[in-house]
């Protein structure tokens, strides 16, 4: 027997706003995604990549057709329960980072187990141990303005792997950065897909970042146009390997 996938989209539609201003921006999607998978959502811009990752967050219900999360009816719950399963079993990283300014990494990360009620012990515990993850070990009291870009995202990595969430959304996580530091984050990614066992869904532009992914799927005209496996993800690849294959960035390698 098979198990049921975790996430499952049947015929999704969305269409913002009504009457001759009326947009579909998704126009039947069926996307099925078991637990453990690191999918990379590529297509053009306006495609409507980031109105199904919306979807996929349960931060948006779709306008017809359903999404089962794990065997529940996402499109059936009442924003209180859509909020509450978004606290339980989702993490959340953005290309903007957007994290608190004037308050440290640590605070940063403490906030989704503050919203949690966590005690205060458990929550600096908690966000320490995210923090060293990331790679951030001793950066705990540092503000966004003074760390990197490439820092910053691992604090937002880091707020959003705290909760120990079975799924993590991130919509253009290296968008803001330069190739070095995009490959660090698609590597600590990798790392947290297959060393902790988080369903990862990443929309990127990038094919070098998708290739780290174990499925593409290509979003065009807001329905799914390919959905493929890939049989080397990037982190997999021994370094002398790299050379000889046209889609892994060979140059960043040395
Ligand atoms: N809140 C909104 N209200 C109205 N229209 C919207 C809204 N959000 C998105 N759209 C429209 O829906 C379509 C899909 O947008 P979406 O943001 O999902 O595209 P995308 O694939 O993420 O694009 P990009 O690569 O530029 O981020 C676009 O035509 C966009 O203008
Ligand atoms: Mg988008």
């Amino acid at each position: 027997m098979s198990t049921p996938a975790l996430i499952q989209l049947a015929n999704v539609t969305k269409v913002y706003g009504s009457g001759a201003t009326a947009l579909q921006a998704l126009k039947g999607v069926n996307l099925s995604i078991e637990a453990g998978d690191f999918v990379a959502i590529m297509g053009p811009s306006g495609s409507g990549k980031s109105t199904a990752m919306n979807m996929l967050g349960c931060l948006d219900t779709p306008t017809t057709g359903s999404y089962l999360f794990n065997g529940a009816h996402v499109e059936q719950l009442s924003r209180d329960q859509r909020a509450l399963l978004r606290r339980r079993y989702l993490g959340f990283v953005f290309q903007g980072f957007n994290l608190l300014a004037r308050t440290s990494a640590q605070e940063n990360v403490e906030l989704p187990l503050l919203y949690r009620g966590e005690p205060a012990r458990q929550r600096h515990g908690a966000a320490k141990n995210a923090l060293a993850s990331v790679g951030l070990a001793g950066w705990e009291d540092h503000t966004p303005a003074e760390l990197s870009g490439g820092q910053q995202q691992r604090v937002a990595i880091a707020r959003a792997i705290v909760t120990e969430p079975t799924v993590l959304l991130a919509d253009e996580p290296t968008g803001n950065l330069d190739t070095q530091r995009s490959h660090e984050i698609m590597d600590l990614l990798w790392k947290l897909n297959v060393d902790h066992g988080i369903t990862v869904l990443m929309v990127t532009h990038e094919l070098d970042m998708a290739q780290y992914a174990k499925r593409i799927v290509r979003f065009v005209d807001g329905i799914v146009a390919s959905d493929t496996r890939n049989p080397h993800p990037a982190a997999l690849q021994p370094q002398a390997a790299t050379a000889g294959s046209p889609n892994t960035p060979a140059a960043e390698v040395a």
